[in-house]
């Protein structure tokens, strides 16, 4: 039997399957700057860039010893495949780290997954059907994003200010797609230490969101990978501790423990869990049984609080750092100053393109994400995300120094164009239309 494929009828793309793929492939789209963090990831580049967690501040010995207890004492049930919700035992002690932000649950109510990006995969796969409608901050975290796209919805970015979501602007986007005839399905949010904004949303409106969504029965995706990494004093109550039946809250080991593991989790209304978990079974069949009972036995034999503050201290260090060179260097810009998580989220002058100055960052050795990453509808132009995760201190004094360069150098460009005429309109004046204040 032939298994050659049929040439395409029409266009010039050299993909034979190019005719083949199902539609929902065409949001599969490769990220614009992903060449470019290939280049940025060269050691003499200080990347501001990607969320790595710094887990070179994990006991590494304590890891090793679960790992080998592990597979000394249990070697065949991790060695082998598992339950399709995962490991009661792990989830038993995701209660345990749930309760500490004060969400209260039953092991039934929990389902394991293959990091927390899986359980957005699998929310968006069980609840959008092409055109349907994600309400989501603008800017919201740029894998979500991915996922809806991937699934054919359309994102409708909500605006937010210093304390998160503003609820106003949920009524009018409610209202406006409504107006438009279409279907809302779910409100995705990041309330704490947003990604990329930095911004925590603050408690009224906590209430206020919640209240919303129930009347206008709109079920909430509430992601929460940086809840425990506080500086200054928790953030407020997630809502699900208030709110189960309207409310799937996403969670995850990657960014408190490590993310080598692929492990988080999904607590949810009962019914959409028993979907959630067949769904699962169908993408994975299980998630890893060697992942899950080390971080069992990790957090049954280590005191895992201890060593997240630890990883609370590495941070705001880092950040203190980045917004204390920020101040220095770029006195001008607005910048956001988060009381935990990893990003900090800069506004350029209007007349910038992050995008296209990214180039001649890398050039100059240093990254960061382009604002554009983080919206479905091309805003955040004049936006960049940094990461204050990764590196050390002295690494991000020197990265915002080379930053500072950059900036200063695509002004002095746009100024040289904006005096010999041709680029007049793109900048009017030299100094920076009035910044708006610092967010946070
Ligand atoms: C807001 C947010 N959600 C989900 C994820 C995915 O995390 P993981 O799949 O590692 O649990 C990330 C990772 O950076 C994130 O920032």
């Amino acid at each position: 039997m032939s298994s050659q494929p049929t040439p395409p009828s029409t266009g010039t793309n050299l993909d034979p399957w190019y005719n083949t793929y199902a539609d929902r492939a065409a949001g599969l789209s490769v990220s614009e700057v992903r060449a470019l963090f290939a280049v940025a990831s060269r050691p003499e580049v200080v990347s501001l860039a990607g969320g790595m967690p710094y887990v070179s501040a994990l006991p590494q010995d304590l890891v090793v010893d679960a790992m080998n207890r592990v597979m000394v004492e249990q070697g065949p049930i991790a060695l082998q495949y598992g339950s399709g919700q995962g490991v009661p035992k792990l989830r038993e002690h995701i209660l345990e780290v749930m309760a500490l932000e004060g969400i209260s649950g039953s092991v039934d109510d929990v389902i394991v997954t293959t990091g927390s990006q899986q359980a957005l995969d699998l929310v968006t796969k069980l609840f959008i059907n092409p055109g349907d409608v994600i309400l989501a901050e603008a800017p919201s975290y740029v894998g979500a994003i991915g996922v809806f796209r991937s699934y054919q919805a359309d994102v409708e970015h909500v605006l937010m200010d210093d304390d998160g979501l503003i609820p106003d602007a949920l009524r009018d986007a409610i209202a406006r797609v409504r107006r438009d005839g279409k279907t809302i399905k779910f409100l995705y949010t990041i309330p704490n230490f947003h990604n990329p904004a930095g911004v925590t949303l603050s408690a009224p409106r906590r209430e206020e969101i919640l209240h919303i969504c129930r009347s206008e029965g709109i079920l909430v995706l509430e992601d929460n990978p940086y809840g425990l990494l506080y500086f200054d004093g928790p953030p407020p109550a997630p809502l699900r501790s208030t709110e189960d039946e309207g409310v799937i809250y996403l969670g995850s080991f990657s960014k408190t423990l490590a993310p080598g593991f692929r492990i988080g989790w999904a607590i949810a209304p009962h019914a959409i869990r028993e979907k959630l978990v067949l769904a699962a079974e169908s993408a994975i069949l299980c998630p890893s049984a060697f992942s899950q009972l080390v971080i069992s036995e990790y957090l049954e034999t280590a005191d895992w609080k201890k060593q997240i503050n630890t990883f609370r201290g590495v941070y705001e260090e880092r950040k203190n750092t980045m917004i204390a060179a920020l101040s220095e260097h770029l006195p001008d810009l607005s910048w956001t100053n988060p009381n935990g998580g990893f990003y900090v989220w800069v506004t350029l002058p209007d007349y910038l393109d992050s995008k296209q100055m990214l180039p001649r960052a890398v050039k100059e050795l240093v990254a960061y994400t382009p604002g554009t990453a983080f919206y479905a509808d091309g805003g955040g132009r004049n936006k960049i995300r940094l990461s204050f995760c990764y590196p050390t201190p002295e690494q991000i004094r020197l990265g915002i120094r080379r930053l500072t360069t950059v900036i200063n150098g695509e002004i002095d460009l746009l100024e040289t164009f904006n005096a010999t005429g041709p680029l007049q309109t793109m900048r009017p004046e030299r100094s920076f239309t009035a910044p708006p204040p610092n967010l946070g």
